[in-house]
């Protein structure tokens, strides 16, 4: 199961908090600051066994060098609380938001961001203990990178190509660096990235130029992280002609696992109606539906992605997967046909070693605020209370396969931990 701190937590003075592009302001979220305790039951209840969430850096350290102890114990209660009901605590520490001085004080273009980022990682790593054994510590870094750093649609806003070598190499130091740090601390803990795989196809069939955009689609924004986290070393380019290129030596002895974000698949179109290199978008094509906030259901393509991501050679895990879906009428099928694609990709010999379903509850979904309803648990938004969609017993039945089907049986999060 997988929440993110912004996402549902509430009231977190940050980077996103007056972000004028989001469709509202996030405000309460789903209170889940006061009632972490309650949602791991619910995700305990829901027949899960892990529980993915991520840590607010604003929170932790609201004044550059300044951690707030009150923050970080109010983590370690929640990582108690998991354990006690028998959820592996999977700890993310970067899930796109950022306290206020960072991006005057250490930008992600300069190196002074690393520093800050493996300081903040060790101060949790030292709240948490060795009960956080699994870290996914980026979420999405290319996403970010796209639309903070390319789009300018997510704070820090930016919009300079000349920017995006730095930032994107910044981020991967900060990997390793926040990596060593924990592990100098919980000396079994092992490392994982969240990457945004997406399927892309041609609008039309037949169109060679379709397939081409299609396939350039691919690369650009499936290969490239892996090729970093899997190497060591990357090259790919990005929209419009920036080429993104550099290398890490250190990076793959840092990355112990590689975690799948799954959602949906865009059709390309060459030349685009409205953008000459091309338009992008969604159609249902195979009839499994679109989601509320217009993905097409598009489970075939996992196993396609799956297959990519086994060629680096990690453990892989599915760490975010889910959909828009305020009355339940697509979740249950959207739940067994990507199971399915689990079970396929298990019988071709590639183990999953855990599914994370996104998400436990209705949060509030950046820039889109909270129409999508993206949780297994509604959350009635005035008295914050929770209650289960249909699917939730959908999610139990599959889970208890799902833990049946696994090699590593109770564990699916034991990766390979160097001694
Ligand atoms: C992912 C994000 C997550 C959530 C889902 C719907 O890309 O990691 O926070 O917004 O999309």
């Amino acid at each position: 199961m997988a929440v993110s701190h912004y996402q549902v937590e509430g009231n977190d003075p940050c980077d996103w908090t007056e972000w004028p592009q989001a469709a509202e302001p996030c405000g309460r979220a789903a209170d889940s600051w006061t009632r972490y305790e309650d949602d791991a039951l619910l995700a305990h209840r829901a027949g899960a066994n892990a529980f993915r969430f991520s840590v607010s850096w604003s929170r932790v350290e609201p004044r550059r060098g300044e951690f707030d102890d009150r923050a970080l114990a109010r983590y370690r209660r929640l990582v108690d609380r998991l354990v006690a009901y028998g959820l592996e605590p999977v700890v993310t520490l970067f899930h796109y938001t950022h306290p206020l001085w960072f991006h005057e004080k250490t930008p992600w273009t300069s190196t002074a961001s690393v520093l800050a980022f493996s300081r903040f990682a060790g101060r949790v790593a030292e709240a948490l203990g060795d009960a956080a054994r699994f870290w996914v510590i980026l979420n999405e870094p290319l996403v970010f990178l796209l639309a903070g750093y390319l789009e300018g649609r997510i704070p820090p806003g930016v919009t300079d190509t000349r920017t995006l070598n730095s930032v994107f190499d910044n981020l991967l130091a900060a990997h390793c660096a926040a990596a060593g740090e924990i592990r100098v601390r919980i000396p079994r803990a092992a490392f994982s990235v969240a990457h945004n795989m997406m399927g892309f196809a041609p609008e039309r069939e037949s169109n060679p130029l379709d397939g081409i955009l299609a396939r350039t689609a691919h690369t650009m924004y499936n290969r490239g992280i892996l090729e970093a986290f899997g190497t060591g070393r990357w090259k790919f380019l990005l929209p419009p002609a920036t080429t993104i290129r550099g290398q890490r030596d250190e990076l793959p002895a840092w990355t112990d696992a590689f975690g799948i974000n799954f959602y949906s698949r865009l059709h390309m179109r060459c030349p685009g109606r409205t953008r000459l290199i091309g338009d992008f978008d969604y159609h249902d094509r195979t009839g499994h539906g679109l989601t509320d906030n217009g993905w097409e259901i598009a489970p075939e393509t996992l196993g396609g992605l799956i297959d990519e991501a086994a060629q680096i050679d990690r453990p892989l895990l599915i760490t975010e997967n889910g959909l828009a879906d305020a009355t339940d009428r697509f979740r249950p099928a959207f739940l067994r046909m990507h199971y399915d694609q689990i079970v396929k990709a298990e019988a071709r010999g590639i183990p999953i070693h855990g599914y994370f379903h996104w998400s436990l509850l209705d949060n509030y979904e950046w820039l889109e605020g909270y129409e999508p309803k993206f949780g297994l648990y509604s959350v009635d938004r005035s008295t914050m209370v929770r209650s289960p969609r249909p699917s939730v017993e959908v999610f139990r039945d599959l889970g208890r396969a799902f833990t049946r089907s696994l090699p590593l049986a109770q564990t699916p999060l034991q990766v390979h931990v160097r001694q």
